[in-house]
């Protein structure tokens, strides 16, 4: 049985990766900050006794050390992602997307030269091509980025910096490093609120929204399920004569973003209208999108005889199938009982069940482990006017998740006094409230639960008393009950034609 470490597992593609390498035997260990994941992406696999998880950042050098000690593979997934997301950010995408890499190679160097091999996945990207005017790119390719006064392209550029390292790394120390340039995934848990297509349009043709198709909806991407990319993921890492390489995954069957819509609509049956919006009105004037993004997949046919199992209509069918499942069992829990269901993690199995109700309930677990609340006096509490009380209870539980951080080798779990704020993230990362409000029916990125809880907490006492009857984020957040309510017009329009 191999321990393999993967960074980034409770995001979309990482969550998908953590369950198959779980399928095969092995242990993984999953390292999350949840800026982007959300640790609700893992609950297929809660309570397996080889998983473990820690939700920390891979910019803490003592946390990656100890990870990478115990790991045999590392499959490195964490990144800043989403061209919306970037472009807002080109600042934290350099700083997450290129001193972690470093840092992680560094600590695998280490150990290799200690005597012990370890295998590195890099998930690279399509942005790295830029806008290479090439009908199709191979890996040979010129990458062709626009002006650095454009910030779309400081993700692409991040991502170069990344495989430069790990090619440097290979050539001065003849580390196992495998890079894989991902084309389009998508695929069941991929979120729309970082400006992905494919979930945006399923969202908005089940809602009866019109699907925002930027400029004139002829941008040509492919489409791979993420489950096809991640067969070939693993089956490049484990093949020593992929170490050194570069592959494209995805697909490389083309579409335009606006006969996707014409798809989405067609599979969902729904009766929404397709709108075309400029990019200058969807984000900033200097947005520059790629009209073309093709990939030969030439080089990943000849390594592993890749036959993806899914085309077009199977992923979408896919996608609104798991949406709608979704949908009903988010539904079903919250009117129920939100707590249900939420079963321990093994492994560090107490902080994964902590950050799981954390995400569910948008408020702290049970009192028994409440710091602060259980020294002060019942009598005390009981002397306070009744208003008061509650109106601090509920701004407490708004503002504080108490996640305990998972310490490595600290298998007591979190300990009394330990606090996570609800959202590390600087405001201007978090979702907007419209975005919040477009994942009705999908859970909310967990650490914005508590501020959506706190959104309804400073509201009207009626929304107050449907929070407390369910506090299921963002699911109740603005209903005052089950039923979705009409999302702002500016929810829909990132609708982007481009998922990074
Ligand atoms: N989805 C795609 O189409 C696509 C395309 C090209 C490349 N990629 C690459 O694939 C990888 C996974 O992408 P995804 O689509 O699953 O996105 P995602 O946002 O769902 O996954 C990224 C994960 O990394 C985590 N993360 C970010 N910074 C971190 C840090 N400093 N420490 C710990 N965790 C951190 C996030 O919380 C998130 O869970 C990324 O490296 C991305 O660049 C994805």
């Amino acid at each position: 049985m191999k321990t393999i470490l993967v960074t980034g597992g409770a995001g979309f593609i990482g969550s998908h990766l953590t369950e198959s390498l779980l399928a095969r035997g092995d242990r993984v260990l999953v390292v999350d900050d949840l800026s982007t994941g959300r640790v609700d992406n893992l609950a297929n696999v809660r309570g397996h006794e080889r998983l473990e998880w820690f939700e920390g950042s891979i910019t803490d050098a003592g946390l990656v050390e100890s990870l990478v000690a115990r790991a045999d593979d590392v499959y490195h997934l964490a990144a800043a992602v989403g061209v919306a997301l970037i472009a807002k950010e080109p600042i934290a995408t350099i700083e997450r997307n290129v001193a972690p890499t470093q840092q992680l190679l560094a600590a695998v160097d280490r150990k290799h030269r200690a005597g012990h091999a370890v295998r590195f996945f890099l998930a690279s990207t399509s942005e790295v091509y830029g806008k290479n005017p090439k009908g199709q790119w191979t890996e040979e390719d010129d990458l062709v980025f626009g002006a650095t006064t454009r910030a779309r392209w400081s993700y692409g550029c991040s991502k170069a910096i990344d495989e430069f390292l790990c090619l440097g790394y290979r050539r001065q120390s003849g580390l196992a490093v495998v890079i894989g340039r991902f084309f389009n995934v998508v695929g069941p848990r991929q979120t729309g609120a970082y400006g992905m297509v494919l979930p945006r349009f399923v969202q908005a043709a089940r809602s009866g929204q019109p699907l925002m198709v930027h400029d004139d909806g002829q941008q040509i991407r492919c489409f791979a399920h993420v489950a096809d990319v991640v067969g070939a993921v693993i089956r490049l890492t484990e093949r020593p004569e992929s170490a050194g390489e570069i592959y494209n995954i995805g697909s490389d069957l083309p579409v335009s973003i606006h006969e996707l819509a014409r798809r989405v609509l067609e599979r969902t049956g729904s009766r929404s209208e397709i709108r075309f919006q400029s990019y200058h009105d969807a984000y900033d004037k200097d947005f520059e999108d790629i009209r073309r993004r093709i990939p030969d997949l030439g080089k990943l046919r000849r390594a592993i005889d890749y036959r993806p199992r899914y085309d077009l209509n199977a992923i979408i069918d896919d996608v609104i199938a798991t949406t709608r499942a979704h949908d009903k069992s988010t539904v079903r829990r919250t009117a129920t009982d939100p707590g249900r269901g939420v079963r321990t993690i093994r492994g560090h199995g107490v902080p994964l069940r902590l950050a799981l109700r954390a995400a569910r309930h948008g408020r702290g677990p049970p009192k028994a482990s409440r710091p602060n609340r259980p020294n002060q006096p019942e009598a005390k509490r009981r002397h306070q006017p009744r208003q008061r009380q509650r109106h601090r209870t509920n701004s407490e539980a708004a503002r504080t998740t108490e996640v305990a951080r998972p310490r490595v080798g600290d298998d007591a779990g979190p300990r009394r006094g330990d606090r996570l704020s609800s959202c590390d993230r600087p405001r201007s990362q978090r979702p907007s409230r419209s975005d919040r409000f477009a994942q009705i029916g999908s859970p909310a990125p967990n650490c914005c639960a508590a501020a959506a809880y706190l959104s309804v907490a400073s509201g009207s006492s009626a929304r107050r008393s449907a929070a407390r009857r369910s506090s299921d984020g963002c699911v109740l957040m603005n209903s005052g009950g089950l039923s979705p309510p009409t999302p702002p017009n500016r929810s829909q329009k990132p609708g982007a034609s481009f998922g990074s």
